[in-house]
C-alpha cells in the first residue's frame, strides 16, 4: 500500500475561535484525515510572539485542543499535539535561521503590519515567526499545507527555505504544496464584511461569531449582520455583505452558490439572514454539546496531550536528526 502523504496545519491559540476559523479550518481539516496523514498542531511558540497572559495562554490552550477533537478531528487517526511540547520545533527553528534573510523575512506582509502595532520594541520573535512555521512544516515531511490565502506568503518562505537547504545537502526536506479550500475559505466580518472575520477583533463583539458564543447571540449577530438596501440576494462583489453571507450558508451547507441564490429567489434580507441564522445555529449546536464534554473529561484531554506529544516528538525527531547530521554536528 503507497504511504499516505503528511498535511500540516495549525492554529495560534491566541483568542476566542470563530465561525472563520470553523469554515477556514477546522470543517475542512475533519474532511481530509482519511486522505492524508494529518498533523494538527496548536502553535503556542508563535502565540508568544505577541504578549500573552499566561492563564489566558492556558485556557486558550485547552479550549483550542477540546475544539479540535469537537468539530470532528479523531485524535487517534490524526496527530495532534501542542507544539512546545515538541522541542524539535525550536530547535530546527534555530537552524532554519540561519538559513533564511533578513531581506527575505523584511517583506513579510504580517510582519508589517503586525510590528507596527508593537510601537519601538517589536519582539525579534515577530520577525523570525515564518521561519518558526516553516520548521514546524519541514519537521514532518510535510507535502500538504491546508491554510488560507493570507498564508500563501509564509508558504512560499518555507519552500525557499527547504529548497536553499536541499541544495547545500542533498534531499532532506519534503517541498511542501499549499492547499486552499474552494469555498467557505474566507469569511468575512459581519459589520465590516470587507474585512476578514479575525479571532482577534476584539473592538466589535458584533463583528465576529465566535463558535462558544451563545447560540441565541449567535442568531442575532446574523440578524444584524450589514447587508445594502436592494433587496437582492445576488452573489456580487458589489454586495459583500450578500456574498459573505451566501458563502457562510454553502460552506456550511455543502450547496453551491447557484443552488443557494436559486433557493432564496424572490426572498427578503430578514427571511434570508433567519435562513443563514438557522444552518449556523444547527451546525455550532452539537459542536458546543461536544466541547463541553470533552472540556470537562480532564484525563481524556491529558491523554490527548501526551499521545500527541508522543507521536509527534518522533516523527520530528527523525527529521531534526538528519538535519543535525547534514549540517556537521556531532552526536
Ligand atoms: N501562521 C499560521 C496562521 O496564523 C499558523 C501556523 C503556524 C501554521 N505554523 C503553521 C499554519 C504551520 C500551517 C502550517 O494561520
Amino acid at each position: 500500500m503507497e504511504e499516505k502523504k503528511v498535511l500540516f496545519s495549525g492554529m495560534q491559540p491566541s483568542g476566542k475561535p470563530t465561525l472563520g476559523n470553523y469554515l477556514g479550518a477546522f470543517k475542512n481539516w475533519s474532511s481530509l484525515q482519511e486522505e492524508y496523514n494529518c498533523i494538527y498542531c496548536i502553535v503556542d511558540l508563535h502565540a508568544i510572539t505577541v504578549r500573552q497572559e499566561p492563564a489566558m495562554l492556558r485556557k486558550y490552550t485547552k479550549e483550542l485542543l477540546a475544539l479540535y477533537l469537537a468539530t470532528g478531528l479523531d485524535s487517534d487517526k490524526n496527530t495532534i499535539y501542542i507544539q512546545s511540547n515538541v522541542t524539535a520545533h525550536a530547535e530546527l527553528s534555530w537552524i532554519l535561521n540561519c538559513y533564511s534573510y533578513m531581506g527575505e523575512l523584511s517583506r513579510m506582509t504580517q510582519f508589517k503590519d503586525k510590528s507596527q502595532k508593537q510601537g519601538n520594541n517589536i519582539p525579534t520573535g515577530l520577525f523570525n515567526y515564518p521561519v518558526l512555521q516553516a520548521a514546524d512544516i519541514l519537521l514532518y515531511q510535510t507535502s500538504v499545507v491546508p491554510v488560507g490565502e493570507d498564508q500563501r506568503q509564509h508558504l512560499e518562505l518555507c519552500r525557499d527555505i527547504a529548497i536553499r537547504f536541499n541544495n547545500i545537502y542533498g534531499d532532506v526536506f519534503t517541498v511542501p504544496e499549499m492547499y486552499i479550500p474552494k469555498i467557505g475559505a474566507k469569511v468575512m466580518g459581519l459589520q465590516n464584511p470587507t474585512k476578514k472575520m479575525s479571532k482577534s477583533d476584539a473592538d466589535n463583539e458584533n463583528n465576529v461569531i465566535y463558535l462558544l458564543d451563545d447560540l441565541k447571540v449567535i442568531y442575532n449577530k446574523i440578524k444584524r449582520s450589514v447587508t445594502d438596501s436592494d433587496n437582492q440576494i445576488i452573489y456580487s462583489d458589489d454586495k459583500p455583505g450578500i456574498k459573505n453571507l451566501l458563502n457562510i450558508y454553502c460552506g456550511i451547507t455543502k450547496k453551491t452558490i447557484e443552488q443557494a441564490e436559486s433557493d432564496f429567489k424572490g426572498m427578503g434580507y430578514g427571511a434570508f439572514k433567519e435562513a443563514v441564522a438557522e444552518v449556523v445555529v444547527e451546525e455550532i449546536k452539537p459542536i458546543q454539546a461536544r466541547f463541553n464534554e470533552i472540556l470537562a473529561d480532564k484525563i481524556f484531554l491529558e491523554n490527548v496531550i501526551k499521545d500527541g506529544a508522543k507521536k509527534a516528538e518522533y516523527m520530528a525527531n527523525k527529521t531534526l536528526r538528519k538535519v543535525k547530521k547534514k549540517i556537521g554536528f556531532i552526536s
